[in-house]
């Protein structure tokens, strides 16, 4: 999608959208009168997100409710995705959204396209048979009274975060015949010509460094894992970086401890966490981000088979502790771990943060609306929580607790991979927290009801959210920059 910016309304053929308040939507200025008619028996009353509908001069004319004062970040991105969900598939080619008069700052400008990009984004490559009534007419959308700023405040800060949403979105959507650990790293390739070093650790390389419990997971399967490394140094050259580190599962059938028939598919965006992760250097390098990231990505694939791992197996980490493999199912966390001691050994960072579609519990106690954070420090659980609010990747805090850490002792090996049904999301964190070194902030996102969404959002259609990327970029802006 195109997207400009303008201080009037261009010449041709356009849908015009017109931002109303709450206070005015009785009528609608520079129109004529029979519009605001019109909006009345639309019962349009200027919601946030509720729109009418009407022709004047044979030009569509869209009118969206954007609430109460003051514009928020949130609230911008709300009118343009509003817009562009309604504009997309309409046969309008263009959409003007007119912003004059109406307070609109050159970020809240630079939002509403944002909003209006991130919403209409969909990923059509498999469907060939698509009517052309059915696809995408809007291609265009040019901002207008935004102020003299907005052009380069979306150039330079939301162009980026569009980029490293899309490469999530479309990284996650993949199905798994098509994205595993090796095509996974592939399709990342790209990311060199922004100025990302990319380093890639393979089997063998895993194998000599130890990682006992990663392998475990691949070893079921024919495609080879894959440890991804990304690299951007836009900081200052000593300045040790942010490391953050995402579950590649590329599907996840359960291992020998199968998961039922019923929604398996959904599996395939086992590798969320890595996709946000990925997005977030894109997003980073992108605007030229003045910190040091590293991103890397556990890349596996999770299959029962004649030589998978069977539960019971106990098997050597790479910082040493040995765990008890109760349920192969429980797979996250055993190739987090390696990749959090790799990375710990590594770069030695002081802060640390993992993202995951770990646990089904997670979905259950947050449901769609909130990731969950698990940290060993009360500052980063407040910046992450903070960037989390600001970006709109919401997340709220679960805790940790010695008595929960006991709950995964095991009889026979220093650590089991399970506890017991209760406090699953929090049992999980409590086992990453075991290989945390001393010293190291670190926190988890449990994203397992965030990485894909069943039903539209404002600024997603139904599928891939893209969630994370945007929690990162901002917590980086908000932290590391400074
Ligand atoms: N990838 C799943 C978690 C998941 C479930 C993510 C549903 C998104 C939607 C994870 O690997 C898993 O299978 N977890 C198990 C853990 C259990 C065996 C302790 C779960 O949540 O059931
Ligand atoms: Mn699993
Ligand atoms: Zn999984």
């Amino acid at each position: 999608m195109q997207i400009r910016f303008a201080d009037s309304r261009p010449d041709g053929d356009f849908a015009l959208v017109l931002p109303v308040a709450s206070a005015g939507a009785e009528s609608v200025k520079g129109v004529g009168a029979e519009i605001d008619g019109a909006l009345k028996r639309q019962r349009f009353d200027g919601e946030p997100s509720s729109v009418a509908e009407h022709f004047v001069d044979g030009r569509r004319i869209l009118v969206v409710g954007i609430g109460k004062a003051p514009i928020t970040g949130e609230a911008a991105e709300k009118l343009g995705g509003t817009a562009s969900a309604r504009l997309l598939v309409s046969g309008e080619k263009h959409a003007v959204i007119d912003l004059t008069g109406l307070g609109y700052d050159a970020d809240a400008a630079a939002r509403v396209a944002l909003g209006a990009a991130l919403r209409a984004w969909r990923y059509d490559r498999y469907r060939t048979r698509l009517k052309d009534k059915q696809k995408p007419s809007l291609n265009e959308v040019t901002i207008v009274g935004g102020g003299s700023g907005a052009e380069a405040r979306w150039a330079g800060r939301w162009l980026p975060v569009l980029e490293g949403v899309s490469l999530t979105r479309e990284l996650v959507t993949e199905p798994a015949n098509i994205i595993y650990p090796e095509s996974f790293v592939a399709r990342c390739a790209g990311l060199a010509d922004h100025g990302i070093a990319i380093e890639v650790l393979d089997a063998a390389a895993m194998r000599k460094l130890g990682m006992g419990a990663l392998l475990g997971v691949a070893q079921g399967s024919v495609r080879e894992p894959k440890m991804l490394v990304l690299r951007w140094n836009g900081g200052a050259k000593d300045a040790t970086p942010v490391v953050f580190i995402g579950k590649g599962v590329t599907f996840d059938t359960g291992g020998i401890s199968i998961k039922p028939a019923q929604g398996m598919e959904m599996m395939k965006w086992d590798m969320g966490g890595a996709g946000a992760v990925v997005g977030a250097l894109k997003a980073l390098a992108l605007r030229k981000a003045k910190a040091n990231v590293v991103g890397v990505c556990a890349l596996v694939e999770n299959m029962p088979g004649g030589n998978a791992q069977r539960p019971g197996d106990v098997v050597t980490t790479m910082s040493g502790q040995t765990v008890e493999v109760i349920n192969t199912d429980a797979e996250g966390r055993l190739i987090l771990c390696d990749a959090m001691t790799w990375a710990q050994k590594t770069f030695k960072p002081k802060t640390m943060i993992d993202l995951a579609t770990l646990t089904g519990a997670m979905v259950i106690s947050l449901g769609h609306e909130f990731g969950g954070i698990f940290a060993n420090d009360d500052s980063l659980a407040k910046e992450l929580d903070k960037a989390g609010a600001a970006s709109g990747d919401r997340l709220w805090r679960l805790p940790m607790a010695e008595a929960y850490d006991r709950l995964i002792d095991s009889p026979i090996a220093d650590i089991k991979n399970v506890g017991p049904r209760e406090a699953g999301s929090i049992t999980a964190a409590q086992f990453l927290g075991r290989f945390v070194d001393e010293g190291v902030r670190w926190a988890h996102l449990d994203i397992a009801g965030m990485a894909w969404s069943d039903k539209v959002g404002t600024t997603f259609d139904k599928g891939a959210t893209g969630y994370g990327v945007r929690v990162l970029d901002q917590f980086v802006e908000d932290t590391a920059e400074r």
